[in-house]
């Protein structure tokens, strides 16, 4: 069985921020969004993955993961030259995927499971296609899954107006070579993509068994900002390995769950975990909250800063203020000219300035 993870597309849902990054790139708890889902299919037994990716963020994908061989797994790249729809992401992979069975996971979507007991069901059940749910408040912003009593799939809609039933899919799929026969048989939506459910919609026509599972953990679509504080959240508060490497001093005090990178300096500074500081980071008379993430090379003085990711190489200094709910990119300074209390809530592209006077 191969893998193949979807980091195409343009992002443009977390612009600024993915002017110059990849949406697959943004790290959650210090990891690129991608690593989750290519570890879950490695914990799956899946160690030949296809990585669909596109012109403009391509080559910061394949820099950020390599060939495998940290996993000791095999990558091939696979060029999308348009964000034509996730089925079209499917037909340009077809000649990586030849006739194998096959997951296909969104490289923006983390879930809490692995989905080894999946590729084992599917692969043992008999099915088709093999699709994950979740019931959701919000169905029209997913696909939305109509099953029968069997939980098989009786119907599939791309983001409708009026969904039929609570249950989004998740961006993990099972596929039996089938597919592709259905996804020569479709025409691009209204919106002009070739759609993974109007494909799967079609393997039902044509007779197949399209089988389901719904998900009672969590499962995340990173596509906004606040979705990736969430995200953050979620992952920090299950982190069980909190290590200091970094040189803490003598006024800092640490409580909670708190990861210090080797090379990084804390000078009376408060940290209430969980939180995640990377390599080589400088803190000075900083207080850092629950559920934040500081990126390797991070300055930071004089400054709140709670439930927020800090990119690599951001320098907030002697800001005097709080900073919360926040996402700063690569490379951003912020800075500020006098210390009245504020607090403010961000969303910084990478290598901004911002001067608060
Ligand atoms: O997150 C779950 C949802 O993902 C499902 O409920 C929907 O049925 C499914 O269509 C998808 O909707 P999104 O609007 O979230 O898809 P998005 O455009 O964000 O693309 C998902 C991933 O696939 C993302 O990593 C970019 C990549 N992609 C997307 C397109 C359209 C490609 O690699 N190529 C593409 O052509």
């Amino acid at each position: 069985m191969k893998g193949l993870i979807l980091s195409g597309g343009k992002g443009t849902r977390m612009r600024p921020i993915t002017h110059t990054a990849a949406k697959q790139l943004l790290p959650v708890a210090n990891k690129p969004i991608l690593f989750y889902g290519i570890e879950a299919l490695i914990s799956a037994g899946i160690n030949d993955i296809g990585i669909i990716i596109s012109p403009e963020t391509g080559n910061d994908i394949k820099e950020c993961v390599g060939d495998g061989s940290r996993w000791k797994i095999k990558i091939t790249y696979i060029l999308q030259d348009e964000p034509l729809g996730l089925a079209h992401a499917v037909k340009t992979a077809r000649p990586f995927l030849g006739d194998d069975t096959f997951v296909m996971y969104l490289g923006d979507n983390l879930i809490k499971d692995g989905v080894g007991p999946l590729v084992k069901r599917f692969q043992e059940g008999g099915a088709d296609a093999f699709l994950l749910l979740k019931e959701v408040p919000n169905p029209s912003s997913f696909g939305v899954a109509l099953l029968d009593a069997e939980g098989r799939i009786l119907k599939l809609e791309e983001k409708p107006k009026q969904p039929k039933s609570n249950l989004a899919l998740v961006g993990v799929y099972l596929f039996h070579n089938k597919i592709h026969a259905a996804i020569d048989a479709i025409k691009p939506s209204a919106r002009g993509e070739l759609e993974i459910t109007d494909a799967i919609q079609k393997m039902i026509e044509m007779g197949n068994r399209v089988d389901s599972h719904i998900l009672q953990s969590w499962w995340l679509d990173t596509g906004k900002k606040d979705d990736m504080l969430e995200a953050n959240r979620v992952v920090l508060d299950e982190m069980s390995d909190a290590s200091i490497e970094g040189d803490v001093d003598n006024s800092s005090k640490i409580s909670g769950r708190v990861s210090i990178g080797k090379g990084s300096e804390l000078k009376n500074c408060t940290i209430r975990g969980p939180v995640v500081i990377g390599q080589d980071c400088k803190l000075e008379g900083t207080y850092i909250g629950p559920f934040t993430s500081i990126g390797d090379g991070a300055k930071v003085s004089f400054a709140e800063i709670e439930y927020c990711i800090l990119r690599e190489n951001c320098q907030i200094l002697d800001f005097h203020g709080r900073i919360e709910d926040s996402l700063i990119g690569l490379n951003v300074e912020l800075t500020r000219s006098h210390n009245k209390p504020i607090a403010y809530r961000l969303m910084l592209g990478d290598d901004s300035k911002v001067e608060v006077v």
